[in-house]
């Protein structure tokens, strides 16, 4: 068998160009431009082979041990050396000496431990040194002192005790110290104080075991815009202390994230106070309790993170002098404890009245009770509210529920998973600039009647999806004109029977979702209208019925008039039939997904008039062929093409179009070797169909050209035969009386002195009796005609070849007394009449006078003399008549055919 075969060659053929990449890519880096790639290499020496007009040089992760300044002179427009992730050293100065443009110097996770004066003395161009993971523990002297333009300096997981870099005032450019990860104890002002001139936007300290704020450690820092202290162990007397001493710095961005904070007092943060903090980071810190007027020194904050704690009560002076913040968020800040009712976190009224400027609240994965009444008071700038998952059970939605937001120019509120089981009516009427609401995985059971959606005035987008059964009516989205996207996913419809369609009113609708609802019943008005509709997702429903040629009433064609559709959704539906003209209205149809159906053959032209799909799913269909008639069109313009897991036959007939088609495509298949498996013929059953030999089949279109010219020529060669057959004779005889005449030939009738005879006459000798008996009286009738006898005029009778010739040629006219004998006769035969036609074809046919005396078939005469009834005008052919009667007219009519002249054909 070839298949298996073809298969290795086919893997092998695979596998090559993975060798050929292995190979290369072991010792050569991959230059692009200006950058040299040599990351991965196992490298231990630094190569010498690259463009020496480099700018980056990429060194990570080989097993160089050092960074010989030599060998690196020759790359001296570098401003980028990453050496990251090697087990370099040492350092040699001279490294910066040889790369003075250098700005970029990374070698993180390395096995450099000491730094001295020296090592970076060169290095002034440096705007970034990455020594991150190195076992860096002391630093002594001064190794940064140069580094004036340095702006990011990262000593994060060394093994540094002390804050301190340096003994003299430095680094008067750098805005980001990290240092996280170390072990400092302690912050100590003469450990900083080589910052003096500094304005540091960002000071990381993070995973540190800091116990201590020496006084005034951080007013020795030129400026200190940000501070990290996340994952120390501050708790809240040290958070407290950290405060004071950040009185009346610059600080702005304050992350204490994961600090053991669980408390927070009217002190924590009074240190705060002088300064303009305008972000907190105080999540993931168990907190517990915040207690009343915590907030109040931190006017100017804007950004507050609250995330991960574990609040029990939000008092309603918790949050107090929040003033300025405008985003907060909430997500899992509340205490989790559910065993019993009065461990449940608790929302007082009141608690956001403070946060005027709030914009962004996020409260999702909480577990409170229920929303109060005046829960959300105050809140008159909040536009953004994420409520998903922030309330033990919500169950019915009253016109009063939200009553606490109506004063909030809310625009997106997201009330997903709450165990919603109803909306009343009027339940968002209160919420007139929403634009976005999200109610999806929720329990909602009910008829909608449309008064739920009230006062939903500039309503966009309505999420449904995911509840348990929804009932729709036509006036279900009559208060929501305006809908844009309206998602009902998997919400129990089953049939959306009601007239006029629910969704009628919905012009300016765009994304329709009907998925997952087992609808089996819909009209073809169901989308009447929506022309504006641009995705539509109808999968996994029951709709096949409706496309059968056998529904009554015939295929219901609910697709009609979505001119502008980009994105049809169809799968899992069942369908095993598709009515030709069911697409014929979606002209801008740029994706659409059958997969997952029973079909099987698809109507040709099925697609034509999705000339801009650009994507198109029919996997897992029982498709057996992929036939050019339906399919040529609208692979024309595809990028995405999925047909896997079809029972592919892999025959010229069904496939060959397609695997063709697949070697040339630029379309992206893929999983083509593993998901395209031909399932007949028994010989192919399982091997790839891209595999299938498309030679033997591939002339099949060349095939039917050459089929087609093949039967032409033959049908032309047939009909020649037959007509040289049949007709042979006329041609070389009108041929030869071409030839002649282009020749110039000419017409010699008009000298008719120059003949002496009016005609000769040839005749068989036996038949000369009956000749001199009938011509003879003719001339005696007729003075001026006079015929050439041979017996009478020839010379003593005899039958000179030459006389015959010249008597011939004195004559005006031939006539040949035909009858059984002339055709026997041989000198007739082969001499006179060949001669005879010579001269008439020199002259005129007219010039031949045939006389019949007997009835002789054409064939016979033909075959005989070579003379057919056809070459000659019908007036020069004469029969002998049987009745005597007749012989007058004989006679008239042969004088006729004496004196006509030899014309031209
Ligand atoms: C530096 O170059 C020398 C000679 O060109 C070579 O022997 C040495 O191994 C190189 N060292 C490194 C680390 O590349
Ligand atoms: C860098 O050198 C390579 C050859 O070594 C050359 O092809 C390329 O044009 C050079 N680039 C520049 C910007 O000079
Ligand atoms: C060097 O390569 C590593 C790994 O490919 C990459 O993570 C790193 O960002 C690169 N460094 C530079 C400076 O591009
Ligand atoms: C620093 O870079 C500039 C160009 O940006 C260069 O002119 C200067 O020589 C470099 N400094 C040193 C010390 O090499
Ligand atoms: C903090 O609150 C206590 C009462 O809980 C009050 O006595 C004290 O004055 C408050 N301190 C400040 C600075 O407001
Ligand atoms: C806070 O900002 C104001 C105005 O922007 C400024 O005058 C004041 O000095 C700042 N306070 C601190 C402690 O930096
Ligand atoms: C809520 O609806 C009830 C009737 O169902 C009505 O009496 C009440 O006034 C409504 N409340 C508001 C705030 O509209
Ligand atoms: C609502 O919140 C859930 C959970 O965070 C999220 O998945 C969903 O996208 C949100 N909905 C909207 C409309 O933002």
């Amino acid at each position: 068998m070839k298949q298996p075969l073809l298969y290795h060659i086919y893997s092998l053929l695979r596998l090559l160009p993975l060798c050929i990449v292995c190979v290369s890519s072991s010792n050569k880096c991959i230059v692009t431009h200006e950058v040299a790639d040599c990351s991965h290499l196992k490298l231990t020496q630094v190569p010498d082979d690259l463009p020496t007009n480099i700018t980056v040089l990429n060194l990570t992760h080989n097993q160089l041990r050092k960074l010989p300044p030599a060998n690196l002179t020759i790359y001296s427009k570098l401003t980028v050396l990453d050496g990251g992730f090697n087990s370099i050293s040492k350092l040699e100065p001279e490294l910066c000496q040889n790369l003075p443009l250098l700005k970029i110097l990374n070698l993180q996770h390395n096995e450099l431990s000491h730094l001295s004066d020296k090592t970076f003395m060169f290095c002034v161009n440096l705007t970034e040194l990455h020594l991150m993971s190195n076992s860096i523990q002391k630093i002594q002297n001064n190794p940064f002192r140069n580094q004036k333009n340095l702006i990011k300096l990262d000593l994060s997981h060394n093994g540094l005790s002390s804050t301190q870099l340096g003994t003299e005032l430095q680094l008067e450019n750098l805005q980001e110290l990290l240092l996280s990860n170390n072990k400092i104890h302690v912050l100590r002002s003469e450990e900083l104080d080589f910052l003096g001139n500094s304005s540091l936007q960002k000071l990381e300290l993070s995973s540190n075991p800091i116990k201590e704020f020496s006084p005034g450690c951080f007013h020795v820092i030129g400026k200190l815009f940000g501070l990290s202290l996340n994952n120390a162990q501050l708790g809240p007397s040290l958070t407290e202390k950290l405060c004071l001493e950040l009185s009346n710095t610059s600080i702005q961005n304050l992350s204490l994230s994961n600090i053991q904070l669980y408390r927070t007092s009217n002190t924590t943060f009074l240190g705060l106070k002088q300064t303009n903090l305008t972000m907190l980071d105080l999540s993931h810190n168990n907190l517990n309790v915040i207690g009343n007027d915590s907030f109040v020194w931190l006017p100017h904050l804007e950004y507050l993170f609250l995330e991960y704690n574990n609040i029990a009560h939000l008092s309603s002076r918790s949050l107090n002098g929040l003033f300025n913040v405008k985003y907060l968020n909430l997500k899992r800040s509340f205490t989790k404890q559910t065993t019993s009712l009065a461990s449940l976190p608790k929302i007082d009224d009141f608690s956001f009245q403070w946060l005027r400027c709030l914009e962004y609240l996020n409260m999702e994965d909480n577990n409170i009770p229920g929303i109060k009444s005046s829960m959300f008071n105050g809140l008159i700038n909040l536009k953004y509210l994420n409520l998903s998952n922030t309330f033990i059970s919500l169950q019915t939605l009253t016109n009063e529920t939200f009553l606490s937001l109506v004063h909030s120019p809310l625009r997106v509120l997201n009330l997903t998973r709450n165990k919603i089981s109803k909306l009343e009516s009027g339940a968002f009427s209160c919420l007139g600039y929403l634009e976005v609401l999200d109610l999806g995985l929720n329990e909602i059971e009910q008829e909608l009647t449309g008064q739920e959606w009230r006062g939903l005035g500039n309503i966009f987008e309505i999420y449904l999806s995911y509840n348990k059964y929804l009932q729709l009516t036509s006036n279900s989205f009559v208060s929501v004109p305006g809908l844009q996207r309206l998602m009902l996913r998997r919400v129990g419809l089953k049939s959306i029977e009601s007239s006029p369609s629910p969704f009628h009113s919905l012009h300016n609708l765009t994304i329709l979702d009907l998925s997952n609802n087992n609808i089996a019943n819909i009209d073809d008005a169901m989308l009447e209208g929506l022309e504006k509709l641009e995705i539509l997702d109808l999968q996994h429903n029951n709709l096949a019925r409706l496309w059968k040629h056998a529904n009554p009433g015939g295929p219901v064609l609910f697709l009609k008039g979505l001119s502008h559709l980009h994105i049809l959704n169809l799968e899992s539906n069942g369908f095993d039939e598709i009515p030709v003209e069911v697409f014929k209205d979606l002209f801008e149809l740029k994706s659409i997904n059958l997969g997952l159906n029973n079909l099987n053959i698809l109507p040709p032209s099925v697609f034509d008039h999705q000339m801009s799909l650009k994507s198109l799913n029919l996997q897992k269909n029982l498709i057996t062929s992929v036939e050019k008639n339906v399919f040529e069109p609208v692979f024309q313009n595809l990028t995405y093409l999925d047909m896997s897991f079809n029972p592919f036959d892999c025959t010229c007939e069904s496939i060959a179009w397609f695997v063709n088609w697949i070697n040339k495509a630029r379309t992206n298949i893929s999983e083509l070797s593993s998901h395209y498996i031909c399932n007949t013929p028994h010989q192919s059953h399982g091997f790839p169909v891209m595999l299938f030999d498309t030679a033997p089949c591939k002339d099949s279109a060349p095939f039917e050209l050459l089929f087609m010219v093949n039967t032409s020529i033959l049908l032309i060669f047939i009909f020649i035969v037959l007509l040289i057959h049949f007709e042979g004779w006329r041609i070389s005889f009108y041929w030869n009386v071409l030839v002649h005449r282009v020749l110039g030939f000419k017409e010699v009738d008009g000298q008719s002195e120059q003949f002496e005879y009016t005609a000769y006459i040839i005749h068989a000798y036996r038949d000369r009796d009956w000749v001199w008996e009938n011509f003879s009286p003719l001339e005696e009738k007729d003075q001026s005609v006079k015929f050439c006898l041979e017996e009478r005029d020839f010379e003593a009778g005899v039958l000179g070849l030459e006389a015959i010739v010249s008597s011939i040629k004195r004559s005006r006219k031939i006539i040949f007394v035909i009858t059984q004998h002339l055709l026997k006769d041989p000198l007739c035969k082969r001499f006179k009449v060949h001669h005879a036609v010579q001269q008439a074809i020199e002259q005129s046919l007219d010039s031949i006078i045939l006389v019949f005396l007997e009835d002789i078939p054409d064939y016979k005469l033909n075959h005989a003399l070579c003379l057919r009834r056809g070459m000659f005008k019908s007036h020069c052919i004469l029969t002998w008549p049987v009745q005597k009667e007749r012989i007058n007219a004989f006679h008239h009519k042969l004088q006729v055919a004496l004196g006509s002249r030899n014309s031209a054909y």
